[in-house]
């Protein structure tokens, strides 16, 4: 079983994480940052947030708070992964919109883009649907892992390609609330 017990680390990491890559407080930062810049690109307009379940629950709850300009939710949830770590080429629809995006803002929010083929899928599928404008937003960017290129309008970090948790980003469910990105240690996904 994994050990869960809070270290006494000033950053208050857990035992299974072995660095955080991305402190509590550059994410907060970093988010506040793109709250500003996203509030000026869209001023005068309403933006309709569509979360990526269930990763990006935690990074639009954050993001959303920053803004400066009227803004709408709703979520989807597609999934690229199945129950291992990496990425399958698969799309898979779990979860469609529960409101028509057709000439709304659209902001797609997600924790990670890895590939991109997640994106790419969703990018070409809500366009589709003849929104005003689409854009998205990543809390975190693995650029080296990409296999396709796709467009990310507001990116938190770069980040190497690393198994990183925390802020969103889980293994095998566990760890997304913690308030930090971390690298997990090898000893927890080998076993
Ligand atoms: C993650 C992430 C993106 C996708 C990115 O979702 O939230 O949706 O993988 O990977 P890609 O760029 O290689 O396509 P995941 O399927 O792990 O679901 P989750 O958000 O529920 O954890």
């Amino acid at each position: 079983m994994t050990t869960r017990v809070q270290t006494s680390d000033a950053d208050g990491s857990y035992e299974p994480i072995a660095r955080v890559l991305v402190s509590r407080r550059r994410l907060t930062a970093r988010v506040a940052e793109l709250g500003a810049q996203i509030s000026a690109d869209y001023a005068g307009r309403e933006i309709h947030m569509v979360g990526i379940l269930k990763g990006a629950a935690i990074f639009m709850a954050d993001l959303a708070r920053v803004l400066s300009i009227p803004a709408t939710f709703d979520f989807m949830a597609i999934s690229s992964y199945g129950a291992g770590s990496e990425s399958s080429g698969v799309v898979r629809f779990i979860k469609d919109l529960d409101e028509s995006i057709e000439g709304r803002h659209v902001l797609i929010v997600e924790d990670i883009v890895d590939t991109g083929l997640t994106l790419h899928y969703l990018r070409e599928s809500l366009t589709a649907r003849g929104p005003a404008s689409l854009a998205v937003a990543v809390a975190l960017d693995k650029a080296s892992r990409r296999q396709v290129p796709v467009p990310v309008e507001y990116v938190g970090f770069r980040i190497p390609d690393a198994f990183v948790v925390g802020y969103g980003l889980d293994f095998a469910g566990r760890y997304r609330n913690l308030p930090y990105v971390g690298i997990l240690r090898p000893e927890v996904y080998t076993r």
